[in-house]
């Protein structure tokens, strides 16, 4: 069968800072939370870290004539905060001087430039003043945010504000698997909440500097699928919708927090640090919503403590996700469902309704075995697979009235995959960490020939 995309549907790919850049201390950069992070012992498999990466720093410019090769519209980067004000002090003209080449050698190849200004490298003096827990931290993002757009605003006119904020508030200062790696409770939920205010501010700002920007967010969204009719599992299916969605969904959409969350959070009884205005700021008038997809969320509910402030928020929460026996893992111990996609991206309409701005798929993609074969090539047909059925799963939801506008695949490279270090391979482009060598996969030749034609055969 064949799917057939619009004519100015805009195919991309994504990848962030710290996952590619390496360069850690060059031209004035400071240490942000996932330097200190990835240096402390037992955090990242096999002690990896973003020192090197893929080199991206020095060998951007192989990497732009490998995306014009593939025949990007446009490709999603993220900015170093501590590049561009290291230690959050004083504007680095080197740090934004490498940003500059990059955006500008992007559009000499044809290639727009979408620019996510937090891909998780907050500076760690920021950190070290509380991070994300203090408001303060929603105000410096603001300032930084709109240091780079007028900086490079004349020529990024797509700007996401953060990725994926609850990796960096639960991930991150809850379960203590992502920078900083801190395990609260009510310091995530401090986070979460000046993340969406920052995203507020950090809106404004750019609206202010880049009258023609278009202003974004992008969020990872559970597909929530409740696994029986058990009252329990209903209550972790609720939970799961809460956590993964809601508290980011609703004050970035509707300006408003969800009824049940201080039912969860119970035993938090001082929500003085959400002042008023707080969730008008948060609620601004966005141009796009990014999205990102991997994996379907099936919540079983599970025994758990009662809720203590004091402790993991997760811990709360009281469930986990069901993998079928037998099912197919990605490298990621992932399950695939391509519908729970589809079912993703029509429940924004349902919950949300016309407040839903139009949607751009931010990041989706798979991580494969990947072998390198004695002739050299990766003959990823997994991967191609995952991608062409979640690219028709797109199309399923945008034929039910969902206004997707673009797609970009995660990721351009294989990266440093954060905790997991270098092991997963989400590119289309392998990576040799010794030699630092790129080499296209068969996904990137599939990828070419989807661009072009704006089709895809899907089984
Ligand atoms: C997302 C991140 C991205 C990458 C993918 C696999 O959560 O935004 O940086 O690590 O997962």
């Amino acid at each position: 069968m064949t799917v057939q995309f619009p004519a100015d549907f805009i195919f991309g790919a994504a990848t962030a800072s710290y996952q590619i850049e390496g360069a850690v201390a060059e031209d004035g950069r400071t240490p942000s939370i996932w330097d200190t992070y990835s240096h402390t012992p037992g955090k990242v498999q096999q002690g990896q870290n973003g020192d090197v990466a893929c080199d991206h720093y020095h060998r951007y410019g192989e990497d732009i004539a490998l995306m014009k090769q593939l025949g990007l519209d446009s490709y999603r980067l993220s900015l170093a905060w501590p590049r561009i004000k290291p230690d959050d002090g004083p504007v680095n003209a080197a740090g934004l001087a490498f940003y500059d080449k990059l955006v500008d050698e992007l559009l000499a190849a044809g290639i727009d430039p979408a620019v996510t200004l937090y891909h998780w490298d907050l500076p760690q003096t920021l950190e070290d003043k509380g991070g994300w827990r203090v408001r303060d931290t929603a105000e410096r993002f603001a300032e930084y945010s709109a240091v780079a757009a007028e900086h490079l605003g004349d020529r990024v006119k797509k700007w996401i504000t953060l990725n994926e904020p609850f990796c960096s508030s639960i991930l991150g200062y809850s379960e203590g698997v992502h920078a900083p790696g801190a395990q609260e409770g009510e310091g995530a939920l401090k986070a979460a909440h000046h993340l969406m205010l920052g995203h507020g501010l950090a809106t404004q700002r750019i609206r202010s500097v880049v009258p023609d920007a278009q202003v974004g967010i992008t969020l990872n969204l559970a597909s929530v699928q409740q696994v029986s009719d058990s009252p329990a599992d209903a209550e972790a299916a609720r939970r799961n919708l809460l956590i993964g969605n809601l508290i980011f969904t609703d004050p970035v959409l509707a300006g408003k927090y969800p009824e049940h969350a201080r039912e969860v959070w119970a035993p938090i009884t001082d929500f003085s640090f959400i002042q008023d205005g707080d969730l008008e700021t948060a609620h601004q008038p966005l141009d796009f919503l990014g999205v990102n997809f991997y994996f379907p969320s099936r919540p079983k509910a599970v025994a758990h403590d009662e809720p203590d402030p004091a402790k993991r928020v997760a811990s709360d929460l009281g469930f986990e996700s069901v993998i079928h026996d037998g099912e197919y893992l990605t490298e990621m111990g992932w399950p695939v469902d391509a519908s729970a996609f589809t079912d993703l991206l029509t429940w924004l309409g349902d919950t949300y309704g016309d407040a839903v701005p139009p949607i751009y798929i931010t990041e989706n993609g798979i991580a494969c075995p990947d072998v390198v074969g004695a002739d050299g090539r990766v003959d990823d047909q997994d991967r191609i697979r995952y991608v062409s059925a979640h690219l028709k799963a797109v199309k399923d939801a945008m034929d039910k009235g969902v206004d997707v506008r673009g797609y970009y695949v995660w990721s351009l490279m294989d990266n440093f995959e954060w905790a997991r270090g270098y092991q997963p391979r989400f590119g289309v482009v392998h990576v040799d960490y010794d030699t630092l060598k790129r080499t296209p996969k068969a996904s990137f030749d599939w990828y070419r020939g989807v661009i072009q034609s704006h089709e895809i055969t899907a089984g």
